[in-house]
């Protein structure tokens, strides 16, 4: 792939097998990338969308293995822009991945009266999804540093009527300060990275942060910032989900094997469920045991690193479980 940097391609390459890289390095290619939304059903149903694009003639497909997500066949993102579902915020555009939190602690909820904590919310992606499969039950706290990126997140809130989403303007290094230990029974850690998704090969602006080498490590501070400062604020039994839509592993699987080595009553669980279907079995990357210099905890072999496709986008995932301190 000639046109990527250089400096990006060889990180690749010492992550990614070659059949891996071939899949990569063909959706790097692409013209069009897929674009996909949710019904949001706090607005909407999927009958109601599904006729109204019928109607208009634009071409979608049902994410089969997802409850209201589809995507469009053919038709870009701009094509929806005129549409009432979309100006009404009946339907959000929005990565399938945003999904995969709520597929994988779902089992864990069983109608209880939860308190839910998002570290670092906006745009609200995650935090507003979760907010129209509980129908505004329950409890979310959703926490953003940015003053304008707040306004963005109180936006995607009050536009598609979420009413149960607290919105707080605190910097997450601190939020210990906010709350009691054990206060939280799910929190959200989809905390800011390198996204290195972002890289497109039309647009070169979009590749400029790579002559910046030392992103991923101060990321990395962020993030293991974030993290000290908040596992007090699990309750025991329950979890924390981290994710990241960045592709290097001090960002990912040294974050995990970070948690691990300084807190013994932190566990990852299997996520294995939803990414045992066919359509993105075959776009989940084995475990890395190793980056550079570092080798990482064995249990970092229960997360899940997703590569992108006509099917998924860049995500990294682990639940991280808290059990008892003996
Ligand atoms: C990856 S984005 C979150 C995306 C969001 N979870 C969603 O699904 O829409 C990371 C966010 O963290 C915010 N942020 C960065 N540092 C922070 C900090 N120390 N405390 C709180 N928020 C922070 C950024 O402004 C950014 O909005």
């Amino acid at each position: 792939m000639q046109n990527l940097p250089k400096i990006f391609t060889q990180k690749l390459e010492k992550i990614f097998s070659k059949e891996e890289l071939e899949i990569i390095y063909s959706w790097y290619s692409l013209k069009k990338r897929q674009v996909s939304f949710r019904v949001n059903t706090l607005k909407s149903s999927n009958e109601e969308i599904e006729s109204i694009l019928h109607k208009e003639n634009i071409k979608f497909q049902k994410i089969s293995y997802l409850t209201n997500w589809y995507k469009l066949i053919d038709w870009l993102e701009k094509d929806l822009w005129n549409l009432d579902i979309f100006t009404e915020w009946k339907i959000y555009l929005q990565w399938i991945t945003s999904q995969f939190i709520w597929e994988i602690v779902q089992k864990d909820f069983k109608n209880q009266d939860l308190k839910i904590l998002d570290l670092t919310a906006s745009p609200g992606w995650k935090t507003s999804h979760i907010s129209a499969i509980m129908q505004n039950y329950w409890e979310i706290i959703a926490n953003e540093l940015n003053t304008i990126r707040i306004e963005k997140l109180n936006f995607t809130i009050n536009r598609q009527w979420c009413t149960n989403i607290k919105v707080i303007h605190w910097d997450a290094r601190n939020l210990k300060n906010l709350f009691p230990n054990w206060y939280f029974d799910l929190i959200i850690a989809d905390l800011p990275c390198s996204a290195e998704w972002r890289i497109n090969l039309n647009n070169e602006k979009s590749y400029l942060f790579l002559q910046k080498p030392w992103i991923n490590e101060k990321n990395y501070k962020i993030q293991k910032d974030i993290l000290k400062n908040t596992v007090d604020l699990l309750k025991i039994w329950w979890s924390l989900i981290y994710s990241t839509c960045t592709i290097d592993p001090r960002e990912n699987e040294a974050i995990i094997h970070f948690l691990l080595s300084n807190y013994k009553d932190l566990v990852i669980e299997e996520i294995n469920d939803i990414f045992e279907n066919e359509n993105i079995k075959k776009y989940i990357k084995k475990w890395i045991k190793s980056f550079d210099k570092y080798i990482y905890n064995s249990q970092v072999s229960k997360t899940i690193r997703i590569i992108p496709s006509q099917e998924t986008e860049w995500f990294f995932i682990a639940k991280i479980k808290k059990l008892e301190n003996l």
